[in-house]
């Protein structure tokens, strides 16, 4: 096969903001418009695609719109859910139907733990949500402050004790027991409207704390061979259990719509409100974080509780995450190509359970194209993060062989060469499954020269061909980017896509050109150089354009960091504007003054 790759553009900007990326979270989704060019440039409509650290499926769900068939697997049983819930096939009217009546099924089991009296008439209505904060203990003075109470109008922390004017600092104060602050419910108007917290709440808080129903609560222990155990702080905050990161209302109500969807005969349908359940539960979780402003999204990367939270009820949040579900499925059933079968998740997209390195259940030469985004190496632990959703679904991850390098713990020691041996053997398979003559596509968060190095070796050692067929520029939208003005070390918002091919059988691979390490510091000033603000628009789109020019030249660059590309941008007077995170030219500077 020789794809016409002029299509195929250099930089892809697939923004994380379309109805199937949002419609349930997983770490570092890619969006299935950035997958989509790809599989369509290397592969003939009924071909099979592999990606075999699938995650949530993005990969199957591109290749079923493009009329593709897919083969995934990843070891994540998070994963997995999150992919056969996408999947699952239901006629929207009994989809909505049967999810009004699980939610009526779940109010009635748990009675009036969410109702609250409206301050403006006394009627006693559901609420919409309350508001919790932490509470602190001055360490001079022992006086105990709700947080809450002392933020400044727009949310700033407190400054010092209210009570002995000593310093406030939130890592010297210890903390109290967290309280309510504030209910919020439909006013007369059908608006929202917010009121204190009466002792009818505190009833009802103290009524589901002695609910037996609480030992039902699913849960898992985030024990201390964990690395989030540690980067969490977990221990110190007493916070080991899953069950714990819900409010005691919460976890009642979580557990009643659980056991109602459990309930539900129909399969497809019983997995798509499954999905939708685990889909909100960040939200309904301790995690989701109050602001002055609005509300801002737990993050999905850590067990991180703000000191200001929500507790949001669980019905609204569900009624709202189904109609979410049904957009979903308008994009992915309606919007690409007829499924080639009927059953869909059965037959054209399959995922399996299985390690990267180890994909027995795949023949030799049998598949037409890889796309597939690995792990970043230390910086996101998914098997630890996904015990708080996996609690539910009764299956865990087995992480024996995850592609991660641990930094503390028991499992710090040789993990880096654990990485390495997995990756290579993940590629090694992917050569042997992949037909001869055709190609893989590999993303990775550029997150450190030596990693690129280390993907560049592994996919030489493995036999693909040395010279890359495609190198891409994804562009995920923007997030914050600190640090070219302060000099310290940015945060990476673009990644490749690297795309090589197996040899035709008629071929050798071309490794006659040996990788050698390349000039990282004459690399940077030549991007620099070279570097226009309308076609790389922050300093992470420089660094790889860095990368790409070294990976087109059979270079590695192991000591390639972000912070020089930073310093050298700095030096030729570019600098980043602190909203938008984008690169400002020294001329334009010196015109905007
Ligand atoms: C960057 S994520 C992939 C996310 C995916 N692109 C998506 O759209 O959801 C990397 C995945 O590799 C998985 N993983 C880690 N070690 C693995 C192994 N040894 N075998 C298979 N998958 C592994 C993780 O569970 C995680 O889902």
């Amino acid at each position: 096969m020789n794809p016409d790759l002029d299509p195929l553009s250099e930089t892809i900007t697939a923004p994380r903001t379309d109805a199937i990326y949002n419609c349930h979270a997983y770490l570092t989704k890619v969006p299935v418009a950035a997958i989509r060019p790809f599989i369509e440039t290397f592969t003939a409509p009924g071909d099979t695609v592999v990606d075999f650290f699938a995650g949530s499926g993005m990969t199957g769900l591109a290749a079923l719109m493009s009329g593709r068939r897919a083969t995934l697997s990843d070891i994540s049983a998070l994963g997995k859910h999150i992919a056969s819930g996408y999947l699952a096939t239901v006629s929207p009217s009994e989809f909505r139907g049967t999810a009004q009546s699980v939610m009526a099924t779940a109010r009635t089991a748990i009675g009036d733990l969410y109702t609250t009296q409206r301050e403006s008439d006394g009627a006693e209505v559901e609420m919409v949500r309350a508001v919790w904060s932490f509470t602190y203990v001055c360490p001079a003075c022992s006086n105990e402050i709700v947080y809450y109470d002392h933020l400044s109008p727009t949310g700033s922390p407190p400054k010092a004790c209210p009570s002995c004017d000593g310093p406030f600092a939130r890592r010297n104060w210890s903390r109290g027991e967290d309280v309510p602050v504030e209910v919020v419910v439909h006013g007369l108007d059908g608006r929202h409207t917010q009121q204190p917290v009466s002792d009818f709440d505190q009833a009802k808080i103290a009524e589901a704390i002695a609910d037996p129903r609480q030992k039902d609560v699913p849960s898992l222990t985030i024990d201390d061979h964990r690395e989030m155990y540690s980067r969490s702080g977990l221990g110190k905050a007493g916070m080991t259990e899953t069950a714990l990161f819900f409010s005691p209302r919460n976890a009642i109500a979580l557990l009643e719509l659980w056991r109602a969807i459990n309930a539900v005969n129909d399969e497809q349908i019983r997995q798509k409100l499954r999905f939708a359940f685990t889909a909100i539960l960040p939200r309904a979780s301790r995690r989701y974080q109050w602001s002055a402003k609005r509300p801002l999204n737990a993050q999905n990367q850590t067990y991180y509780i703000a000191p200001v939270y929500y507790e949001w009820n669980v019905f609204e949040l569900f009624g709202r995450k189904v109609e979410a579900a049904m957009r979903a499925d308008q994009l992915l059933f309606d919007g690409g190509a007829e499924p080639l079968f009927e059953s869909v998740s059965d037959r054209d997209v399959t995922y399996a359970l299985a390690s990267a390195d180890q994909l027995s259940h795949i023949e030799d030469a049998s598949v037409d194209y890889v796309f597939t985004d690995p792990p970043f190496g230390s910086n996101i632990y998914y098997s630890d993060m996904s015990l708080f959703h996996e609690a539910w679904l009764g299956k865990t991850t087995d992480n024996t062989s995850e592609a991660v390098v641990h930094t503390t713990g028991k499992r710090k020691k040789g993990s880096a060469d654990r990485y390495r041996a997995l990756l290579e053997g993940a590629f090694s398979e992917a050569f042997r499954i992949l037909k001869p003559g055709r190609y893989m596509s590999v993303v990775f968060g550029n997150s450190s020269g030596q990693i690129w190095g280390l993907v560049q070796h592994s996919l030489r050692d493995a036999g693909f061909s040395a010279a890359p067929v495609h190198v891409a520029i994804l562009d995920k939208g923007q997030r914050s980017v600190k640090g070219l003005n302060s000099g310290s070390e940015g945060v990476v918002t673009v990644d490749l896509i690297l795309t090589v091919k197996k040899p035709a059988e008629t071929e050798s691979a071309d490794d006659a050109r040996p990788l050698s390490n390349g000039d990282t510091a004459a690399l940077i000033q030549e991007a620099v150089r070279e570097f226009s603000t309308e076609d790389a628009k922050n300093p992470s789109h420089v660094y790889a354009r860095i990368l790409r020019k070294a990976i087109e030249r059979h270079f590695t660059l192991d000591d390639l960091h972000l912070g020089d590309v930073l310093i050298a941008l700095r030096n030729a007077g570019y600098s980043v504007d602190r909203k938008t995170g984008l690169l400002i030219a020294p001329a334009a500077k010196s015109e905007a003054a």
